[in-house]
């Protein structure tokens, strides 16, 4: 087994983390949580999601979070895109890469994109042709990769079948997301590899909820297969409104803490990624998800 020796994070704390929050949380704060992400060394952030303020009303001041962002060269500055209506909002605010979000699973593309799968796939190409053009890399989520609050398990080959969608549209890169956090290691390495038929290893990354407590394993799993980017949010920020119950992703410092223990490198401040996930939960006026970071947190009171 060869593990990779380094792996890339993408932070989706401002953006999966905090679309699900009740309460406004103040755009400022929502900076000031990507200025301490990029401090802390991430080079790539999930910053915010140009959909409809209707649907995700916590998401409704896009333009001015990436307008009040201090940007570093050597960041990508990525946003969420349903639909042209919202990549003209993503250009504007000059983002580095765009995001479309598809799904495995028919009944949660209804719910959460209001379109079936064949329909967002349809939407998604010009956004994809108009983000290609303007020189933007395009991700594409498969959400539900696993299971599905409406339709239950997931086939691997309905993951084959939107990845090669995707692959077929123009989209870069695909992430394969455990929406509502059932998966398994065996089933999450299933998924991956039903990705990895239509996308070479460096094009695939996993986005693990962690609502069954399995996203560590199954960071791992996929690590095994090679895979070595991972979407996560720091202090286990997140949720999808659309996906009742399910809890935030992956803690960015429970896999920082596990993959540096492994000798992987990930080129991130421990240390300031813990500091810029109390300055988030100080803020939500709740604890950290994070293990480590509480027990680091901890062992910094003791010492
Ligand atoms: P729709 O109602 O079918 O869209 O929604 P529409 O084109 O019929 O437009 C209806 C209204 O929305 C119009 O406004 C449009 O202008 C407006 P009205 O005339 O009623 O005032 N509208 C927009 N406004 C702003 N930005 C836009 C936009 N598009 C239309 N881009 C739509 C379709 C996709 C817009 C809607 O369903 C939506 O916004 N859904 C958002 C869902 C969402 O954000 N979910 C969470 C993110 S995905 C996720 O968390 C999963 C992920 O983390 C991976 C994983 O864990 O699985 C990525
Ligand atoms: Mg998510």
């Amino acid at each position: 087994m060869s593990l990779p020796s380094k792996v890339m994070l993408v932070d989706v704390g401002p953006r999966d983390g905090l679309q699900n929050e009740k309460q406004p949380v103040p755009a400022d704060v929502k900076i000031e949580l990507v200025h301490r992400l990029q401090s802390a060394g991430l080079k790539r952030i999930e910053v915010t999601s140009y959909v409809s303020p209707k649907w995700v009303p916590q998401m409704a001041d896009n333009a001015q979070v990436m307008a009040g962002i201090e940007r570093r060269d050597d960041v990508t500055y990525s946003v969420l895109t349903p639909n042209l209506k919202g990549f003209e909002g993503a250009l504007a605010s000059k983002a580095d890469e765009v995001v479309v979000f598809g799904a495995a699973s028919e009944a949660f593309s209804q719910r959460n994109i209001n379109c079936s799968i064949a329909e967002s796939i349809e939407r998604f190409a010009p956004v994809v042709e108009q983000a290609r053009a303007a020189g933007m890399t395009v991700r594409g989520a498969i959400s539900c990769a696993v299971g599905c609050p409406y339709e239950g398990d997931i086939a691997p080959e309905r993951v084959a079948l939107v990845a090669r969608l995707m692959k077929q549209i123009g989209v870069h890169h695909v992430g394969v997301a455990d929406t509502i956090g059932v998966g398994t290691p065996a089933k999450v390495q299933r998924a991956m590899a039903a990705a990895l038929e239509h996308y070479d290893l460096a094009d695939v990354s996993g986005h693990f909820h962690d609502t069954y407590g399995q996203a560590l394993a199954n960071t791992l799993a996929s690590l095994e297969l090679g895979v070595w980017q991972y979407d996560t949010s720091v202090a286990g920020l997140g949720g999808c409104p659309y996906a009742k119950g399910a809890t935030g992703n992956v803690a960015s410092e429970d896999v920082v803490y596990m993959l540096h223990g492994m000798g992987i490198d990930t080129g991130i401040d421990l240390d300031a990624l813990i500091d810029a996930g109390a300055y988030i939960s100080q803020h939500l006026g709740r604890p950290t998800q994070s293990r480590a970071a509480k027990a680091l947190l901890n062992k910094r009171v003791v010492a």
